[in-house]
C-alpha cells in the first residue's frame, strides 16, 4: 500500500519535473558559440483559460502550456529547436521577426515540407538580433494559432549582466484573445464573416494564457514590460491610468525612447512593443489598465501597489537598449514599388485576379477569398509561382503601401525588418524598424529595407483570416 502511494507520488513528481525539464534549454559550446537547445511538443490539452470554477477549454499547446514556453537565448547563440508534432494535422513553426536562413522560416511547402502528425523536425539558426520575438505555426494558421499555439522568444544581449539589466523586473505580457461559448469551449473556425471583415476577434482576452489578474507592483519600481500580441485579429491600445509609458523597442528593435501619442500603446496583431513603466503611483493604490482600441473600451487589468515602496525617488534616465543592427537602406537609390491593399466588406473592390483569372468579388467570396495585394488574391498557385516582387540581393527597396479597405491590416514581411519612413505623407523623424507595420483604414505608409536575405519570403497581413482570404504574396530575393 505504502509502496503504491510512494510510486504514485514519485510518478507525479517525475511528471512535473519532466515538464520543467522540457522547458529548460540544454546549453553547450562549440568554438565559443553557445548552442541552446529546446524541445517543443504540440499536443491537444485542456487548459483553465477562464479559471474561477469554469470548465477548462480544449486547446492546442506547446509542451502542454499556454502560452508556449518562453524560449530565451542570447544574440549570437545558435538556437536548435526540436519540434514533435502531436497534433492530428500538419504543422510548422515560424520564428516571427528573426532574420534567419530561408530554409528555417517554417512556411509549409514554401520553405520546408510540413511536419506530419507524429513526425519531428529540427530547426537550427543563429540569432542576429536581441529583442522580443515570438513563434507560432504557419500551417492552418487561423486555427492553430487561434487554438493556442504560440509562445515568446526572447533574445538578450550577450553582455547583459543579468536578464533584467537596468530594470527592476523584466515582464512579458503575452496578449491573446479567444472566442468561447458559455462552456468555455473554443468556437469553430472558418467563419466567412470574419474573413470578409476584421478577422476573428474573440470575446475573452488573456494575458500569459489566463484571465488577467492584477499585477502587483511597488512604488518606485521600474518595469520592462514586453507586450506581445498573439491574437489573430484583435488590436490593443493600452492606457495605463496615472502612468506614462515609454516605448523603448518595437518588433524587437530598440527605438529612441518616446511617449506614445495620448499615452496609448498600440499593439497590432503579431507586433511587440517593449515599454518602460515607472511605477509612479502611491503605495496601496490601484490603477487601471484599459484597452481603448475599439469603441467599447474595457478594463484589461490593474496595477495593484503593495504597501511597501521600493524606493522613494523615481529612477532617472531610462537605460539604453543596444542599438539595432539592421542594414540601413539607401533610400536615395532605392527601387520604389507600390502595394495596394484592397478588398473586404465595404472596401469597394470589384474583383481580383486569382490563379491567373479575374474574378468578380462575389465569385471570389464563393472561393473563400476577398482580399488582394495589387489586384491579386493569392491562391496556392500564385504563392508557388509568381512573386509579387523580385529583388536582387543587397538592393535597397522602398515599398509604398496604401490601405484601400475599411479594415486595419498589420502587414508582415518575413526574413527582414523594414523601416517605417513615412505615414500618411509625413516623414518620421526617428523612423522605427518593424517586421509588422499597421495600416489603419485608408492609411498610406512607406517602408524601406535592404533586401539582403536570399529566398522566397512571405509578405502578408498577419490577420490569418485575411491572409487565407488572399492577402499575401511572395517577396523573392535572389
Ligand atoms: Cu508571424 Cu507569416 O508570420
Ligand atoms: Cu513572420
Ligand atoms: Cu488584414
Amino acid at each position: 500500500m505504502t509502496s503504491a502511494l510512494f510510486t504514485r507520488r514519485a510518478l507525479l513528481r517525475a511528471g512535473a519535473s519532466a515538464v520543467l525539464l522540457a522547458n529548460l534549454p540544454r546549453i553547450s559550446f562549440s568554438d565559443e558559440q553557445r548552442l541552446v537547445q529546446y524541445r517543443l511538443k504540440l499536443q491537444p490539452v485542456s487548459w483553465p483559460l477562464v479559471g474561477n470554477g469554469h470548465p477548462e477549454s480544449a486547446v492546442w499547446a506547446y509542451n502542454g502550456q499556454l502560452p508556449g514556453p518562453t524560449l530565451r537565448a542570447r544574440r549570437g547563440d545558435r538556437l536548435r529547436i526540436t519540434v514533435d508534432n502531436g497534433l492530428a494535422e500538419d504543422t510548422t513553426v515560424h520564428w516571427h521577426g528573426i532574420r534567419l536562413p530561408n530554409a528555417m522560416d517554417g512556411v509549409p511547402d514554401l520553405t520546408q515540407p510540413p511536419i506530419k502528425p507524429g513526425e519531428s523536425y529540427v530547426y537550427e539558426f543563429e540569432l542576429p538580433d536581441s529583442g522580443s520575438y515570438w513563434y507560432h505555426p504557419h500551417a492552418n494558421s487561423a486555427e492553430q494559432v487561434g487554438r493556442g499555439l504560440s509562445g515568446p522568444l526572447i533574445i538578450d544581449e550577450p553582455d547583459d549582466a543579468n536578464l533584467v539589466n537596468g530594470f527592476d523586473r523584466d515582464l512579458i505580457w503575452f496578449l491573446d484573445d479567444w472566442r468561447l461559448d458559455g462552456t468555455a469551449a473554443i468556437q469553430p473556425f472558418g467563419n466567412g464573416h470574419d474573413m470578409t471583415h476584421g478577422g476573428r476577434i474573440g470575446n475573452t482576452v488573456t494575458i500569459n494564457g489566463k484571465l488577467p489578474e492584477p499585477l502587483t507592483v511597488r512604488a518606485g519600481e521600474r518595469l520592462r514590460l514586453r507586450l506581445l500580441n498573439a491574437a489573430n485579429a484583435r488590436h490593443f491600445a493600452l492606457e495605463f491610468e496615472d502612468h506614462v509609458p515609454l516605448v523603448i523597442a518595437l518588433d524587437g528593435q530598440s527605438v529612441e525612447p518616446f511617449i506614445p501619442e495620448a499615452n496609448r500603446v498600440i499593439v497590432a496583431p503579431a507586433q511587440r512593443v517593449d515599454i518602460l513603466l515607472d511605477a509612479s503611483a502611491k503605495p496601496e493604490s490601484k490603477t487601471r489598465v484599459i484597452d481603448t482600441f475599439y469603441r467599447d473600451a474595457y478594463l484589461l487589468t490593474e496595477l495593484a501597489y503593495s504597501d511597501q515602496p521600493l524606493r522613494e525617488k523615481p529612477l532617472g534616465e531610462p537605460p539604453r537598449l543596444a542599438r539595432s543592427r539592421l542594414p540601413i537602406p539607401d533610400i536615395a537609390n532605392a527601387e520604389r514599388h507600390e502595394v495596394v491593399l484592397a478588398g473586404g466588406a465595404m472596401g469597394g473592390m470589384r474583383g481580383a485576379t486569382m490563379n491567373d483569372q479575374w474574378l468578380d468579388i462575389r465569385t471570389l467570396v464563393s472561393k473563400g477569398a476577398a482580399w488582394a495585394l495589387n489586384g491579386v488574391a493569392a491562391g496556392q498557385r500564385h504563392i508557388k509561382q509568381d512573386p509579387l516582387f523580385t529583388f536582387t540581393r543587397g538592393r535597397s527597396v522602398v515599398l509604398a503601401m496604401r490601405n484601400d479597405s475599411a479594415f486595419p491590416h498589420p502587414m508582415h514581411l518575413h526574413g527582414h525588418h523594414y523601416r517605417l519612413i513615412s505615414r500618411n505623407g509625413k516623414p518620421l523623424t526617428n523612423p522605427p524598424w518593424h517586421d509588422t507595420v499597421l495600416l489603419l483604414p485608408r492609411d498610406t505608409v512607406e517602408v524601406a529595407f535592404v533586401a539582403d536575405n536570399p529566398g522566397d519570403w512571405m509578405f502578408h497581413c498577419h490577420i490569418p483570416e485575411h491572409m487565407k482570404g488572399g492577402m499575401m504574396g511572395i517577396v523573392r530575393v535572389t
